[in-house]
């Protein structure tokens, strides 16, 4: 039996020696093309080739494609594991021409790898095509010798493929594969007929050749494309389970050895039926992490981040199932690595670096469970009726992860059901905000241009120089004069990789234009700016970039280089650059790590930078292919699409990425580097901001004025100034502690003077006095010790404090039984528009009448004697 590597390698080899050329597959997370949640097809990456945009390097290539096929239309994510055939993560085996070969190559060429390469028998095998396709239906009748009773026409639905609403599209011609009648999952109704497109488990589809000749317009009309191609996908795991002759893909050596782990660490055996959901799942869903993860997507709160996060939760969960407690995904990976590493070699790269993502956000997951699971039996205690409404379900849903079917199952075992339409309907406005998140926007839509000459690929030239001569080949202008302009070469660095786009102008004797962003649309740049004289033209232009922003904006991109080296080796390896900018008055520089960076760290890593750029490392560039950059370790960056040729940006022994970004020559013209913050942007993802050259130097001269903005108002030297700045601490600390005492002091005395005053009412000792004091706690503490030194008998205290009046009154325990403090309180706080009461020993009233103390005070005997 061959192994899934062998057919992988032999698809590709076959169409090695058919002059195709191989290709890598794309990032399964094209970070490039806001219109793709994730890459779901093989042509992806070829799109801009088929749109006209940009020529195909080669006429003939082949590949297999990494795709993630979740929160599609046709790959509901509850489906999964369910069957033997839903993934979320697949590979698409593929080969393509580019205006070279068309269908009689297709055809013959796949049917001479199924039937002679692979040997497959003839008589299972069935071609469908398009029903206008008359010409493949000949093909298929004339260079094969398929059994001509197994052509078939087909409609639209399944013979006409499509990339999207609109784009490129085409007919196509389908090979299915009849698995025998034991698969026919539908036997029983009387009225099912198994047949190809049909609707049971008996007959797969292998390879779809799609003959792409046709544009779908905005309006649903169709226009030809300039060249015809050939755009072909084989189901990778189909085939391996078809040539393995198994019943399913999960019994392929793609998933057994992953399926076995998952046995292995939860000790609960794998069962082909229905009781082995759980390890399916599993064994999906950590491929597809896996491959994600690698290419730089993150378990997030939006887009792909949402989508990954909920696989992990839902995979996480199905652990539950199997009593799997601890997190466990990161112990598949491994399991995954040496399975598909030696094709796919980021898997190996950045094997560290998914691990500690998986584990990380695994732990987070299993708190989030247990916090659900409270929230769930909240919500059943306070249901009225039998049945969880959709919007609860919906809720554990999205914001616990609770699958829904995790939520019918801990329903049911409570004797409740879920309002499955109220969930659908909450998904799908969930859905819909997606959508409209996801809408492409292209940089040129609805320009009006005008063509001086058809626009070819726009030549770069300023890596070298910052000036050039050069033609226009298109423009449009506006009524306010904001122009694009697109010349035949630029040395205008057009924003990307993080890097701002370069400034300055483009100007010849009849005219004047200022630049002020640059935009690559395919291999095209678009100049924009404004028209600020004169009249477009078509002669010789000077194009020239603003020199002193390009040199700033270089050395933030240098030290942006040097400073992820150095986060690697004070952090470790795990350091991976998740985003940057490069401006010319700072960079900014995102990285996984899972903690702060502490200000040890922080030093240490700026230490490290400014020790190389005084050693002034040269920084040179070299292109090559990306094997060869690879093999010299080169840092590539995550998720980014790289041709066979990159560039390399090597800084001595210190550095060596792959780039295309503009730097220095030397490290030592960044002339300084300063960090001036770090935060956290989302979980395990920092941030740092840096300054280099000039605006380090401007940095240090604000904190340097400020030290001596200190200094000065110390009045002291500077070298003294810590010394003084520590004994005035000091100081004032002990004036504090006396004044505290002096305070104390002062209301002892008062209180001496209050008691020689008293008088005597009805037998008993009366003490009356208004003070002016700070605050209520200080009258407090007066109260308090007037009850200690009055031995027996009443205090009333009326203070000013600020611009409101407080009332204290005190009454010796013998004398409560007929003296209430809170009653009298209350009294003499009305005088002074207040009220209040408390204890019969001890109350407190407020006031607001400051002018009515005098009155209050006179009034108090009279309250007494009343009493
Ligand atoms: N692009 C075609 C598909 O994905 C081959 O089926």
């Amino acid at each position: 039996m061959k192994n899934s590597k062998e057919i992988r390698d032999e698809f590709i080899h076959f169409f090695e020696n058919k002059q195709h050329k191989v290709v890598k597959s794309a990032s399964v997370v094209p970070l490039d093309d806001p219109t793709l949640l994730f890459t779901n097809a093989g042509m992806n990456q070829f799109k801009d080739i088929f749109l006209g945009k940009k020529k195909a390097e080669y006429p003939r290539t082949v590949d297999s494609q990494k795709c993630i096929g979740a929160g599609g239309k046709h790959n509901d994510l509850e489906e999964v594991g369910r069957d033997g055939y839903h993934h979320t993560f697949f590979e698409m085996l593929g080969n393509w021409s580019f205006g070279d070969y068309y269908k009689k190559e297709a055809i013959s060429w796949a049917w001479e790898l199924l039937t002679e390469v692979w040997k497959l028998p003839k008589d299972k095998l069935y071609a469908t095509v398009h029903e206008s396709d008359a010409e493949a239906f000949e093909l298929w009748k004339t260079i094969t010798d398929i059994d001509h009773s197994h052509i078939e026409y087909h409609g639209d639905k399944d013979n006409f493929w499509e990339m999207g609403n609109v784009g490129p599209c085409g007919p196509c011609s389908e090979i299915h594969y009849d698995r025998g009648d034991g698969f026919c999952h539908l036997g029983d109704d009387e009225e099912h007929e198994c047949k190809v497109n049909g609707d049971c488990h008996r007959y797969i589809e292998l390879w779809n050749l799609v003959f792409m000749q046709f544009y779908r317009e905005e309006d649903g009309s169709l226009s030809p494309l300039e060249y015809k191609y050939v755009d072909t996908g084989a189901g990778f795991e189909r085939l391996c389970h078809v040539l393995q002759g198994k019943t399913s893909n999960y019994d392929t050596d793609l998933f057994v050895p992953i399926i076995n782990k998952i046995a292995e660490l939860s000790g609960v055996e794998y069962q082909q039926d229905e009781r082995g959901v759980s390890h399916r799942i599993i064994a999906d869903h950590i491929r597809a992490l896996a491959f994600a993860i690698a290419d730089g997507g993150m378990p997030s709160n939006e887009g792909r981040g949402y989508v990954l996060r909920r696989i992990l939760r839902r995979a996480a969960r199905h652990g539950r199932l199997l009593n799997l407690k601890k997190p466990f995904m990161h112990d598949l990976l491994d399991t995954v690595v040496a399975e598909m590493g030696d094709h796919f070699i980021e898997l190996k790269e950045k094997q560290a670096h998914v691990k500690l993502i998986l584990k990380a956000e695994e732990e987070r997951f299993n708190m989030t469970l247990d916090k659900g699971i409270a929230r769930f039996n909240e919500i059943v205690q306070n249901l009225s009726g039998k049945e969880i409404c959709g919007k609860d379900a919906f809720m554990l849903y999205d914001t616990y992860g609770f699958p829904m079917d995790l939520t019918c199952v801990m329903a049911e075992e409570k004797a409740l059901t879920v309002d499955q339409a109220g969930f659908d309907a909450e998904m799908e406005q969930q859905k819909k905000r997606a959508r409209e998140a996801g809408k492409f926007v292209l940089a040129n839509e609805n320009v009006d241009w005008v063509i001086f000459s058809e626009p070819q690929a726009t030549e770069f030239v300023g890596y070298n120089s910052h000036k050039a001569v050069a033609k226009i080949q298109k423009y449009s202008i506006d009524d306010e004069n904001n122009v694009r302009i697109v010349l035949d070469k630029t040395p205008f660095y057009a924003e990307s990789g993080g890097q701002v786009a370069d400034s300055g102008k483009i100007v010849n004797d009849e005219c004047e234009i200022w630049v002020e962003n640059v935009q690559k649309d395919a291999n095209l740049f678009i100049h924009i700016g404004k028209l600020k004289s004169g009249e477009i033209n078509e002669n010789d232009f000077t194009v020239e970039i603003n020199g002193e922003r390009r040199q700033n904006i270089g050395r933030n991109h240098t030290t942006t280089h040097l400073l992820h080296k150095a986060l690697q080796q004070v952090l470790g390896e795990h350091v991976q650059q998740k985003g940057s900018l490069v401006h010319p008055d700072y960079l900014r520089f995102d990285f996984t790590h899972f903690q702060q960076v502490n200000s040890q760290e922080l030093k240490l890593a700026e230490k490290i930078v400014n020790a190389q750029i005084r050693a002034c490392l040269p920084v040179q560039t070299e292109i090559k292919s990306i094997e060869n950059a690879r093999k010299e370790g080169a840092t590539a960056l995550f998720g980014e699409k790289y041709e066979d040729d990159v560039r390399v940006v090597t800084m001595g022994d210190f550095s060596k990425e792959l780039c295309g970004g503009t730097h220095l020559n030397f490290t030592g013209e960044i002339g300084l580097f300063k960090i001036t913050s770090e935060s956290s942007i989302a979980s395990g993802v920092r941030r740092i901001e840096a300054v280099t050259g000039k605006k380090a130097e401007e940095y240090i001269d604000v904190m340097e004025d400020e030290i001596e903005e200190f200094v000065r108002i110390l009045n002291t030297p500077r070298k003294s100034s810590k010394e003084k700045l520590h004994k005035l601490i000091d100081e004032n600390k002990k004036l504090q502690k006396e004044l505290e005492k002096f305070k104390a002091k002062s209301v002892g005395s008062q209180l001496d003077e209050i008691l020689a005053k008293s008088t005597e009412i009805n037998g008993v000792k009366v003490v009356v006095a208004s003070l002016a004091i700070s605050d209520s706690k200080a009258l407090r503490a007066i109260a308090d010790q007037l009850k200690d030194k009055i031995g027996s008998g009443i205090g009333v205290i009326v203070a000013k404090v600020g611009d409101k009046v407080s009332v204290v009154t005190i009454v010796s325990k013998d004398l409560t039984s007929k003296y209430q403090a809170g009653k009298i309180v209350n009294e003499v706080a009305q005088i002074v528009g207040g009220r209040g009461g408390g204890r019969p020993d001890m109350a407190m009233a407020g006031g607001k009448d400051v002018d009515k103390i005098p009155q209050a005070v006179k009034a108090v005997p009279g309250i007494i004697e009343k009493i």
